[in-house]
């Protein structure tokens, strides 16, 4: 596996392959990293994986400085997985001079659920993975549902810049308790990692009740704040949405999502669970 760290050196190795499959990741990976890397392999080769903590898409007094940097560990752990090629460059490599240019994403896309608690975010995802696609200029690219609205936005900057590449989604990895893996769940201490699964427990539940027919999807939400917060979480967001555009659902929406954003202590959680309600009669 070949580990490069300069934009010169990856268009050197990836001149003339047009079959390539590319994951990017911020590092410190975990399993489900692992999985998409796999899924990656049955979509194309070679198999690039980006390693790169992207400031523009981190707020002020959000966690880039603290963010763990790993580079050893991920690159024995890409290795493993059959990865071909790590581009790991610095930030002053992919952003030799302030990005003046960036990619605004429309307002339907990020006004509300993440877009709204982390103002600037998705503009910095977008450009940077715009970015990384002229870099790599892959085939195929694979994103994490894990990230619902993230997934929404990249295929919608696939759409509207008419870019050549495939997006293929990846189911969420899971702790055995349920916790969805993520890098940030290191920041946990035990107590908090006892209580982490109850994110998950409470969108599960608000899924349940959907499908045995409940509608009032604000009460739904306002029970779950309800019970998060008692148990000592900040709640950003609960919401049950049309998991093709994550707008409110409209009364024949049939592919749901019950996503959900929420602190315990220092560290921000996110989830999401989809699923599909049966055609009405
Ligand atoms: P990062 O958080 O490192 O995630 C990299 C990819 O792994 C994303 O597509 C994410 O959705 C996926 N992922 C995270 N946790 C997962 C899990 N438990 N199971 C399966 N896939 C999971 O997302 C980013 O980095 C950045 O925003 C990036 C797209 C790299 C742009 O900087």
């Amino acid at each position: 596996m070949q580990v490069l760290h300069t934009v010169a050196e990856l268009r050197t190795s990836l001149a003339g392959k047009t079959g390539t499959a590319f994951v990017p990741t911020m590092g410190n990976l975990h399993a489900g990293h692992v999985s998409l890397v796999e899924l990656a392999k049955q979509h194309g080769q070679p198999v690039v994986a980006s390693i790169f903590v992207n400031p523009l898409q981190f707020g002020a007094g959000e966690d880039f400085e603290r963010y763990p940097r790993t580079l050893d560990a991920d690159c024995n752990k890409l290795a493993a997985a059959g990865c071909d090629i790590v581009f790991a460059p610095a930030v002053s490599e992919l952003y030799p001079v302030p990005q003046s240019f960036t990619v605004q994403p429309s307002d339907s896309l990020t006004r509300d659920l993440d877009g709204a608690f982390r103002p600037g975010h998705f503009n910095g995802v977008a450009t940077v993975v715009l970015k990384l696609f002229n870099l790599v200029q892959p085939r195929v690219a694979v994103f994490g549902k894990k990230d619902c609205q993230q997934l929404l936005v990249i295929r919608e900057l696939v759409r509207q810049f008419n870019l050549p590449i495939e997006i293929v989604a990846g189911d969420t990895l899971r702790e055995a308790d349920g916790l969805a893996m993520s890098s940030r769940n290191g920041y946990l201490d035990a107590s908090e990692r006892i209580q982490a699964v109850r994110l998950q427990h409470e969108l599960a539940t608000i899924r349940a009740s959907v499908e045995s027919g409940e509608r009032d999807y604000a009460s739904l939400s306002a029970t779950a704040c309800r019970h998060l917060k008692m148990a000592g979480w900040r709640v950003d967001y609960i919401e049950l949405r049309d998991a093709m555009n994550l707008q409110t659902p409209a009364p024949d929406s049939r592919q749901l999502v019950v996503l959900g954003a929420a602190w315990l202590g220092k560290t921000r959680l996110i989830d999401n669970l989809d699923f599909d309600l049966p055609a009405q009669a």
